[in-house]
């Protein structure tokens, strides 16, 4: 079978106060040599090289690239992107270069024939959730768009990746009695020829992004002994809070809430703290008394009051895009493209993943293939 191969990730860090040289290595924890070197003068320059198994891996269902970025950052290199959505693959396309010329872009996974998939690794999909989810219509495996899944183990048989990660609601697990995730999709992905294990896993738990999101995640590997090696992330403490990632200064008129919603009485006589996020239910305010972020969904983008409330001093508006990118876990200086309609942008990031958590999820991937 193909070896994943290694690269090279270097950084430099300048520091005052160092006092020897130094050059070594050590083990680095996540499964990897870290190399270093000291020197100083009267500024110590530390460079760092951490050497990284590297991979390659597709993006199925790739929305705006959530899973590119977790996968990129454990070492991964995309080989094709998949994803039907043309505005969804604008953003994408806006931030994600092409890393080769062997890189293929896709559309509908319908018409993704196996032997067009370049070889892979890791198989990488959040594939559309509406089928299973609790809030949705529980057309289950029955609706065309539960049938995505079965193109999932059509690439995993005839391409036969080392493992794969898929994503989606925790629903998925409890639908029709815990009987379409165990009797029906278990069973096809260890047909496939994988060994199976799947866990819930919390944003705001396991990523250090105050947002409260609970999706499954279902791991597999072809081989036995690395699903057994193969351990999700452990909790971790959350230290960052909404504050942190509010960014007040760059919210425009339209986000603010004033006279011209009916809701807005209401509204305004329910938001009464300034540290917590609010969600509009219809007829009530419901308030976030955890103090993280509510699950942010793809229904955000389609208009009503389903973008997070918050208030401000005297005044009272939704997230931006922007802070929704952020309560995903995706980089400040994550694009948004121009003139593309606010709808999209909430869209696309509430059907996202949160990128600090599937940076995790792959590195503990990547440590054993
Ligand atoms: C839950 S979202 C996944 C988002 C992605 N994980 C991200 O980080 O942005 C599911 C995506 O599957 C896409 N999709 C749905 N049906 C598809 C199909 N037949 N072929 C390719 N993509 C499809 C949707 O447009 C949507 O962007």
């Amino acid at each position: 079978m193909r070896q994943p191969g290694a690269c090279l990730v270097g950084w430099s860090l300048v520091a005052e106060g160092v006092v020897d040289y130094q050059i070594g290595w050590r083990w680095w924890p996540g499964g990897g040599v870290l190399m270093f070197s000291i020197e100083f003068d009267r500024v110590a320059r530390i460079d760092t090289y951490f050497l990284m198994k590297s991979f390659k891996f597709i993006d199925l269902f790739a929305g705006i690239g959530g899973m590119r970025l977790g996968f990129e950052s454990a070492g991964g290199t995309c080989v094709l992107t998949c994803e039907i959505d043309s505005h969804a693959a604008e953003t994408y396309k806006l931030n994600h270069a092409s890393p080769s010329k062997d890189h293929v872009y896709a559309k509908d996974i319908f018409d993704l024939k196996s032997s067009d998939v370049p070889k892979h690794d890791v198989l990488v999909a959040g594939f559309p959730c509406q089928p299973f989810s609790i809030a949705g219509l529980r057309k289950g495996l029955k609706d065309k768009r539960g049938k995505v899944f079965e193109e999932i183990v059509r690439i995993l048989v005839d391409r036969k990746p080392v493992a794969f990660l898929l994503e989606n609601v925790k629903g998925m697990l409890s639908h029709n009695g815990g009987e379409t995730y165990n009797k029906i999709m278990k069973s096809m992905l260890e047909d496939a020829g994988y060994t199976v294990k799947e866990t819930v896993l919390n944003s705001m738990t396991h990523a250090n992004v105050p947002q409260n999101r609970e999706r499954l995640f279902i791991v597999g590997f072809r081989d036995a002994s690395k699903s057994e090696a193969f351990q999700f992330p452990e909790k971790i403490k959350l230290t960052k809070a909404i504050e942190d990632l509010l960014r007040h200064e760059e919210a425009k008129e339209r986000h603010f809430y004033t006279e011209r919603y009916d809701c807005y009485e209401q509204i305004k006589r329910e938001l009464k703290s300034e540290e917590t996020l609010y969600q509009w239910r219809r007829q009530y305010v419901r308030e976030n008394k955890s103090n993280v972020c509510p699950t942010l969904t793809a229904n955000m983008g389609a208009g009503g009051h389903n973008v997070p409330l918050l208030k401000h001093g005297s005044k009272i508006r939704k997230l931006t895009p922007r802070e929704c990118g952020l309560f995903q876990g995706f980089p400040e200086n994550f694009k948004l493209p121009a003139g593309m309609a606010e709808s999209r942008l909430y869209h696309q990031f509430g059907n996202s993943v949160t990128v600090p958590l599937i940076s995790r999820i792959a590195q503990q991937i990547a440590k054993v293939l």
